[in-house]
């Protein structure tokens, strides 16, 4: 019934809404012997915190990590982990004027009709804010992650129509605050979030995701395929409207010869599969790339409907990023973590 869940046998449910008394997370699944302290948590939490660069929103939260159970001297017990994350910085007053309106681009008119009641305040639910639980989730999902040397990173490959062309040199990323290798699309791309802020607007992108050392053979064929889950974990995120895996949209444009990875001693000659075949990984890099939409709260006035089904006209104050990028990166790696480490702990219990 609910869809707050994630996962079979490292299980995540999130709780919590935008201006709530806060967000969090139950893991259940997590194996005993972890080391972990909140510490590690709010590292991670940090990268994905509001107000960071030019793109971010104004709202200022601590994300502090309160670990509740599932851990006794430092390590994870075996037993279900609650991480909790006060809202400390919510101003509900900025929503009253909204509260009979649906904004265009978001949850309101849907949740409306689904449940005849909804949180106005924020998004409620169905709030980015949800995701700092993910995030912490995924802080937890690495740890296992850790014992098999795998690693995650993610990079912002477009921004507003802006694609970076040099994304070899990954380290760069942190010379911006946009999170892209490529310096010279960075500026191009601060540039545009400039423009289209000073427009009352705002901007989607795209963000690659890359696992390394993910071992040959994870993935449950033929509904739990490995890319199926990637997939559903990067498309439960908001403002996610596409996900591609390896070569993705550019595979239907390659014959078959181009777009089969050859194999030779030394291993895959390339990697259009993005490391997973038939839904197993194959021991390549797992790729992933997550196409975001605009941010749907701008100042631009645009026609709606209030509760009562009258015309209206509505400009979205409020503390809003101008894109999703470049905190959804975070998020993105910290899906691909807790589906990774799912999908290993299912092939420990099998062999
Ligand atoms: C990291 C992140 C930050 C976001 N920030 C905002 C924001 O500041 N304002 C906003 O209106 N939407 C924001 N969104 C997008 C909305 O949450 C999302 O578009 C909305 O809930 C509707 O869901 P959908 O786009 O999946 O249909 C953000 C999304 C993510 C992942």
């Amino acid at each position: 019934m609910s869809g707050s869940s994630f996962g079979k046998a490292f299980n995540i449910t999130t709780f919590g809404e935008s201006h709530g008394k806060g967000i969090g997370v139950v893991i259940q699944g997590c194996p005993p012997g972890l080391l972990i302290n909140e510490d590690i948590l709010q590292n991670a939490l940090d990268k994905r915190k509001p107000g960071q660069g030019i793109a971010g929103t104004k709202r200022r939260e601590p994300d502090h990590p309160v670990i509740v159970s599932g851990v006794f001297e430092n390590q994870t017990t075996g037993t279900p982990i609650m991480i909790f994350i006060e809202n400390k910085d919510a101003k509900s007053s900025s929503y009253n004027t909204i509260k009979s309106l649906f904004r265009p681009g978001h949850g309101d008119f849907s949740y409306q009709s689904k449940y005849g009641i909804r949180d106005y305040r924020g998004g409620g639910r169905a709030s980015a804010r949800e995701t700092a639980a993910r995030v912490a989730a995924g802080a937890v999902a690495q740890l296992v992650l850790d014992q098999f040397s795998i690693r995650i990173q993610s990079f912002t490959l477009e921004l507003g129509g802006i694609r970076a062309q040099k994304t070899d040199q990954l380290h760069l990323k942190e010379n911006n605050a946009l999170q892209c290798p490529d310096p010279e699309a960075a500026v191009k791309m601060e540039d545009r979030i400039k423009a289209v802020k000073d427009q009352g607007d705002s901007l989607g992108g795209i963000v690659q995701i890359t696992a390394t050392n993910v071992p040959a053979g994870i993935g449950d064929p033929v509904f739990d395929k490995l890319d199926a889950d990637i997939a559903k974990g990067l498309m439960s995120i908001g403002a996610v409207k596409a996900v591609e895996i390896g070569a993705g949209i550019q595979a239907p444009l390659m014959t078959g010869f181009e777009n089969n990875d050859q194999i030779s001693l030394q291993g895959f000659e390339t990697n259009h599969s993005g490391g997973i075949l038939a839904g197993i990984s194959n021991g390549d890099n797992i790729i992933a790339r997550v196409h975001v939409k605009p941010i749907p709260s701008i100042l631009k006035q645009q026609n709606t409907i209030d509760t009562k089904g009258n015309p209206a006209v509505i400009s979205t104050q409020g503390r809003h990023d101008i894109s999703a990028i470049p905190r959804i990166n975070m998020v993105c790696e910290s899906m691909m973590a807790i589906v990774l480490a799912d999908h290993i702990l299912r092939q420990k219990s099998l062999k």
